[in-house]
């Protein structure tokens, strides 16, 4: 696959960490225009009280609003396990087309047995508005930005590259960081390796933002390098690591990891593209399967 990219676009990026996910959430804006994309939004909840509000969210609407901007699209590199998406409430309020990776049918798929879904719950991708393929290509008012697809974390993982920015979702954290786990079902530490060095393909002055950073060693929380940095320094994959020695090293590490506090209402949420599920009466309810991943 080749890609279309284009580093002499720059896209305007503002970052919104939200402390309680330790997500960075983006806003994407065309230079040349007033349009805007999000990358991988926050809805808080507390989880104990069952209770979802939209500070998050509402901190993207007042921004955009504030500087005039139309918001294109509202995209997911996958499907998060550690916080809830706003998609819809964001799109409610400001507009734009929803996007994931078409490879969301196999999370579905998946994640629709673990939590026993009925057959109400579609399968095939239809909560959202846009399924993207390798190299399919979008536009934010005059940029074209593309998917890459990059899988291993999750079956359904892409990176978004606009111009000279790369989001790299859940395939690598900042050099200091590493990478992310691949032991979720669907994930493949060995197909995350490839998926990593297919960003690593990328042009060396790529700009790559981060959608987790957790401050490792108590540094302050950063979100932005390289693909040159990466390549270097990356404690997982950089100075030439090998594949057999990243799915020893991400295999046993991975092995030691608790779930993430959100996964169960994360991925009822989001494999509906951010919409909670109702019960049998309508009330939003979510569920949690008994030893069942
Ligand atoms: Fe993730």
């Amino acid at each position: 696959m080749t890609y279309p990219v284009d580093m002499s676009v720059k896209p305007e990026i503002s970052a919104h960490f939200d402390d309680a996910t330790n997500t960075i959430t983006y806003i994407v804006k065309d230079p040349n225009s007033d349009h805007c994309a999000i990358i991988d939004s926050v809805m808080d909840i507390d989880y104990a009280a069952g209770r979802i509000t939209y500070d998050a969210a509402d901190a993207l609407i007042a921004e955009i609003q504030s500087r005039g901007l139309t918001l294109d699209w509202i995209i997911e590199t996958h499907v998060h396990a550690d916080h809830l998406s706003a998609a819809p409430y964001l799109q409610q309020k400001l507009g734009g087309k929803i996007g994931v990776g078409e490879k969301i049918m196999v999370v579905q798929e998946t994640f629709g047995k673990v939590f026993n879904e009925g057959t109400e719950f579609q399968r095939d991708g239809s909560q959202f508005d846009a399924l993207f393929k390798d190299g399919d290509t979008y536009m934010i008012g005059t940029m074209q930005a593309f998917a890459m697809y990059t899988p291993g974390h999750t079956p359904a993982c892409m990176v978004h590259v606009v111009g000279n920015a790369a989001f790299a979702g859940d395939t690598l954290f900042m050099p200091d960081g590493g990478s992310a786990r691949a032991d979720f079902p669907g994930g493949d530490a060995g197909v995350l390796y490839d998926s990593i060095q297919k960003v690593l393909s990328l042009p060396d002055e790529m700009r790559l933002f981060m959608c987790h950073d957790y401050g490792p060693n108590g540094r302050a929380i950063e979100w932005e390098t390289t693909v040159a940095e990466q390549k270097a320094d990356n404690i997982h994959v950089g100075g030439g690591k090998s594949r057999d020695d990243f799915i020893k090293f991400r295999t046993e590490r991975d092995a030691q990891l608790a779930m993430p506090r959100l996964i169960m209402p994360s991925l009822q949420v989001n494999m509906r593209a951010g919409e909670v599920p109702t019960d049998q009466d309508g009330n939003p309810m979510l569920k949690v399967p008994i030893n069942a991943i």
